[in-house]
């Protein structure tokens, strides 16, 4: 395309109609005559509320295991995908959910990515474990690991039962910004230089309990939100205790937001979704949603949330 061609389809349109696809031709819209709003008067996602039952994902993950073998192990998961547009892989706009497994005497290949990765532990015998950078986390039923975006890591189980967890990654919002960068281990496996029983990277309930049995009872609810901002600075991760028959409201606001279920059951009201949910279950909060929680028993429910990205850029708002 030459500016001769430019000038010349331009020079020679004698009306709207005929300039728009001169126009078009070189990469120009009217901003008078464009196909759709680029403003609009409130946040008006396309991402829907949803509630995934790790009853069902358990499942199927034990399905897959009879055919996915040890060489691809470490993508023996399941992606919770909203259904917008083509998409299949964001759970909501900067997050990515995922239910895996592991089955005994495998280990997950090492590698390192720019997306910051979350694990809660589901369920998993002893002898199961993550290395991030050389030192080893266990992984058992309950904990939350951190494996910051940058940090080797591999996954192990040396237990004789299959462990399964829920991932939370930030790669949609990588996706979205471009930065992604990926490398596997050279060596496949990493060398364990340590086994401390703290990390900062660790969260298992020995360390958040007493944070929560500390925290201040709002209606039967109490909150902490957990060390994780200088590992993970794209999100908040927080826990909440639920009393039985305890509710909370929110209101909508700007962040999205993943709960998982760590403990107990209840119900969920996330727009217009009306569920129930119990152990091991992902909902999904799509930004300027409201949404109530409420506990059938006691319930722990851990969220995942992009308030700190949204609050670093100035476009944090509760409505
Ligand atoms: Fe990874």
């Amino acid at each position: 395309m030459s500016t001769q061609t430019l000038t010349t389809d331009v020079d020679a349109a004698h009306s709207l109609d005929e300039l728009y696809p001169a126009l078009g031709a070189n990469l120009m819209t009217p901003g008078w005559h464009k196909k759709r709003p680029s403003l609009w008067r409130a946040p008006r996602t396309e991402f829907r509320p949803l509630h995934w039952r790790y009853a069902l994902g358990r499942a199927a993950l034990d399905q897959a295991g009879r055919w996915i073998g040890t060489d691809l192990a470490e993508r023996r998961n399941l992606l919770l995908y909203n259904p917008v547009g083509d998409n299949d892989y964001d759970t909501l706009r900067t997050l990515v959910v995922a239910y895996q497994m592991i089955k005994p005497g495998e280990h997950a290949r090492a590698h390192w990515h720019t997306p910051n990765a979350m694990r809660l532990i589901v369920d998993a015998g002893p002898g199961c474990y993550t290395v991030v950078n050389g030192v080893r986390l266990p992984m058992r039923t309950g904990d939350f690991l951190l494996t910051p975006g940058g940090c080797w890591h591999s996954h192990y189980n040396e237990g004789d039962a299959n462990a399964y967890w829920i991932d939370v990654l930030d790669v949609p919002l990588v996706h979205r910004l471009e930065p992604m960068f990926w490398e596997e281990h050279p060596d496949v496996a990493q060398q364990v230089v340590s086994d401390p029983a703290a990390h900062p990277f660790y969260f298992p309930p020995e360390r958040t309990q007493p944070l929560l049995a500390a925290a201040p009872a709002e209606r039967g609810v109490r909150r902490v939100v957990l060390d994780t901002a200088a590992h993970i600075p794209t999100v908040s991760v927080a826990l909440y205790e639920f009393s039985p028959s305890s509710r909370r409201e929110f209101v909508r606001n700007t962040a999205n937001r993943i709960f998982a279920a760590v403990a107990g059951s209840g119900r969920a009201r996330i727009g217009g979704l009306d569920t129930t949910w119990s152990r091991g279950d992902v909902l999904a909060v799509p930004s300027w949603t409201d949404y109530a929680l409420e506990a059938s028993d006691g319930a722990t429910l851990l969220e995942v949330s992009d308030e700190p990205v949204l609050r670093m850029l100035g476009f944090y708002r509760e409505g």
